[in-house]
């Protein structure tokens, strides 16, 4: 694939409607996008790996110029395996800024010919994140509408709420 390309990056546990809203802007502004995974099993993660590659990639119904993959190490190192230059990450509420300024100096410390970019989520989606929907789904809360509908079915299956029909 060649092109102007972007990285986004994250732990996507699960991917929701905030994220699908930045994928669908970036496409806008770049060629590709290559979805970056941290393999990071610390964060015991809800869903394994495979199973957010899967629910990414569903969601995203196999748009031509969307790689999902995974990653460990260095943000900044991977990107230049990519042959990427430029970090996108989405941004909320003001909440995020501090943490996400910080990952971008420090990104830009470790390497300076990656360059961090930050767009905004569509306004319906500040307030959701992945550890808020994950929080209601195991609580039985309706998860729907604010992620994909393979999300939402993989939550209620996973905590256990399944209509079963
Ligand atoms: O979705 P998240 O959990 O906010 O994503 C955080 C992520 C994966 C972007 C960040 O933890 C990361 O880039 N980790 C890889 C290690 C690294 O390069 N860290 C930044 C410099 S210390």
């Amino acid at each position: 694939m060649n092109g102007k390309a972007a990285i986004y990056p994250g732990t996507f546990d699960p991917i929701t409607n905030g994220h699908i809203s930045i994928v669908n802007r970036a496409l806008t502004i770049f060629d590709r996008l290559i979805i970056a995974i941290l393999n990071n099993p610390q964060k015991e993660p809800l869903f394994t790996l495979e199973e957010r590659i899967d629910m990414i990639k569903e969601s995203l119904n196999g748009a031509p110029n969307v790689e999902v993959d995974t990653f460990d190490g260095l943000l900044v190192d991977y990107a230049v395996k990519k042959k990427a230059n430029v970090i996108l990450r989405g941004l909320r509420a003001l909440s995020d800024f501090e943490y996400e300024f910080q990952m971008a100096l420090m990104n830009r410390k470790l390497n300076r010919d990656v360059q961090s970019i930050f767009l905004m989520t569509d306004y319906k989606w500040f307030y959701i994140s992945s550890t808020i929907i994950k929080e209601a789904a195991s609580l039985g809360g309706d998860t729907s509408g604010l992620v994909p509908e393979i999300v939402d079915r993989r939550l209620k299956e996973k905590f256990n709420f399944a209509k079963n029909t």
